[in-house]
Order: structure tokens, then C-alpha cells, then sequence
């Protein structure tokens, strides 16, 4: 069995294969007893605050959702409202929330600053999102293709696309459980290099593949999941012109996809940008799973929200 209790989830570089695998089964039997509306209490009293300093729809809502359905309760904290915001410290404000409540799920920019607050806080932290890393979409995504094709290991994804957070989190997720993943990003917006080399790690234990590319039709190549996130993130808003022209190619379209398996996925994990980086017709298409993947947040974040706080 695993055990993840008191810990933080800052990334999934710092969860072993098997406890990847064991919160999957976990978030397996939490999403069956919640479609039965079977709610048991294992949170109960448990309180979780949430720093935002970025939008969010499904951040937000699952993890307030999850509380309230494990029986604990959520706190949504505008980081522009704490005193943060006016210049509080980060080891003054984890110490602080520390006295308050029972773990902390933070969306921000710098990866830094999570792990800065995770340092001085007594208590568990979740990274809900920062520009480097998004590990609760991860273990989502992992979720979905399992409950799809029946396994992870021996698959191929494919991302398309900015190699950002959600591909940092992809890659990571990838190669710790074996499964061989292909990048096509343009020239100038691959992956993090650290992270790379991190996962040049993990797939050399795993047996997965690590490719980088900038041919998205190479990286599609015989894929059974077909992955892309948005070409602008939050925080890069005046890059939106530039992005549109540098990321034309790579829109995810149904001439891209005849090149993967015919029986592909395709996902992506929302908002998207219907027209650019990826095509009507395969987002609404019957291959896409964005909306049970968005759904599996919720189901993959309670398993998580148990192991770390239950008694
Ligand atoms: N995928 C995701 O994290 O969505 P939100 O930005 O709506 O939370
Ligand atoms: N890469 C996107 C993901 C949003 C869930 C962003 O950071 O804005």
C-alpha cells in the first residue's frame, strides 16, 4: 500500500511508479463510489485552504467539490486579497496558515515560491498549477488513458505543442510509468531542460521512450493518445501575437491525426482554443475524452486529498 500521509505533491518527479499507480487505483475506487453517490466522511472536519494568484474553473471547483464530498471543507484564498499580495512573506504566511488549517493548494507563477511555501508550512502543499509543473492534470490524464486502453505501460502520446507546465507534468508522468511519449514543439518553446534530463532519468528505469521533435506529424506517428494544451498560458498574455504566428503548424487537425493509431485519444486539459491549437472537429470529435478527463480531476484529486490527510 502507499503512503503519501503529511506529504506535499509539488510535482510527480517526487512520487515513485508504484505510488503513481496506487493513487490511480485509489482515484478508480473513489470516481465508482462517488457515481454512486456512495459518500463516506474520511475528511471529516478537515479543512483545506486554496491560494489562487491565477484563473482556474476546474482547479477550483474539484478541490472545493472533493472536500465537501470527503466531508471536510475549502477555503478559496484570491492570493490579491492576503497580505500576501501587499508583500507578506511566504514563510510568514505558511506559518501562519500553518495554525488555521490542515493543507494548502496553491496556483501561482513561480515554481519557487510553492516550494518556499511548502518549506516553511507545517503542513501538507498541493501544487494546483504553477508555470513549471501542473501534477494534479497529470495524474488526471494518467487516469483517463488507463481507464480507456486498459493499461499504461507499452503506450505511445503524443503532445503537440508549447512545451510548457502541462507538458512538463505529461513528460514527468509519462516516463516515471512507462509510457513512450513524443514532444513536437517549435523551435524555441521545448521543455525545460532540467526537466528533460529529469526525465531522461525516469525513462531510462521505466523503459519508456523520451523523443523531442519539432515534426508534429513524427510525433503523432502511431500514437494511441494524442495530447495538446493552449499556445498562450496564463501569465503570457502579450506573447499571444507572436505564439499564434510561431505555433501555426501545429495545430492538432484531422489531417495531423491520420497518422496515429485509428483507435487514438485525444485530450487536452481545458480551456482550449477551438481553431487554433487544436480543430473543432477533433475536440468535439468521438475520439476526444476532454470532459472525462476533466471529470477524473475531481475522482484522482479526492484519492490524492485522502492518502495525504486522513488520519
Ligand atoms: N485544467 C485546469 O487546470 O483547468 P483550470 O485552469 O480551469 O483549473
Ligand atoms: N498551460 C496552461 C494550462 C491551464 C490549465 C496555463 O498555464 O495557462
Amino acid at each position: 500500500d502507499i503512503n503519501l500521509k503529511s506529504r506535499d505533491l509539488l510535482t510527480l518527479a517526487h512520487l515513485e511508479k508504484d505510488e503513481i499507480l496506487g493513487l490511480l487505483d485509489k482515484a478508480i475506487i473513489r470516481k465508482e463510489k462517488t457515481l454512486k453517490k456512495q459518500f463516506d466522511q474520511p475528511l471529516k472536519g478537515k479543512i483545506l485552504g486554496m491560494i489562487f494568484d491565477k484563473s482556474s474553473t476546474r482547479t477550483r471547483v474539484s478541490f472545493e467539490v472533493g472536500m465537501i464530498q470527503l466531508g471536510g471543507s475549502a477555503l478559496y484564498l484570491n492570493g490579491k486579497d492576503l497580505q500576501l499580495g501587499r508583500g507578506e512573506s511566504l514563510s510568514d504566511t505558511a506559518q501562519v496558515l500553518s495554525q488555521y488549517l490542515d493543507a494548502i493548494m496553491i496556483r501561482t507563477f513561480s515554481h519557487k515560491s510553492v516550494e518556499e511555501l511548502a518549506y516553511h508550512a507545517d503542513i501538507p502543499v498541493i501544487n494546483g498549477l504553477t508555470d513549471l509543473d501542473h501534477p494534479c492534470q497529470a495524474l488526471a490524464d494518467l487516469m483517463t488513458i488507463y481507464e480507456k486502453k486498459g493499461k499504461l505501460e507499452g503506450l505511445k502520446l503524443a503532445y503537440i505543442g508549447d512545451g510548457n507546465n502541462v507538458a512538463h507534468s505529461l513528460m514527468i508522468a509519462c516516463t516515471k510509468v512507462g509510457i513512450d511519449i513524443s514532444l513536437a514543439c517549435p523551435s524555441g518553446y521545448f521543455p525545460d531542460s532540467q526537466i528533460t534530463s529529469l526525465c531522461e532519468n525516469f525513462a531510462e528505469k521505466s523503459g519508456a521512450k523520451l523523443v523531442l521533435t519539432t515534426s508534429p506529424t513524427e510525433a503523432v506517428a502511431q500514437a494511441d493518445a494524442i495530447y495538446t494544451d493552449v499556445w498562450t498560458s496564463m501569465g503570457q498574455e502579450e506573447e499571444n501575437e507572436k505564439r499564434k504566428k510561431d505555433f501555426q503548424n501545429f495545430q492538432v487537425n484531422a489531417e495531423l491525426l491520420t497518422s496515429a493509431k485509428e483507435d487514438y485519444l485525444f485530450l487536452h486539459c481545458l480551456p482550449a482554443h477551438r481553431g487554433e491549437e487544436v480543430a473543432a472537429e477533433v475536440i468535439d470529435g468521438k475520439h476526444s475524452v476532454v470532459f472525462e478527463q476533466a471529470g477524473n480531476r475531481l475522482h484522482a484529486q479526492k484519492a490524492l486529498l485522502v492518502e495525504i490527510l486522513k488520519d
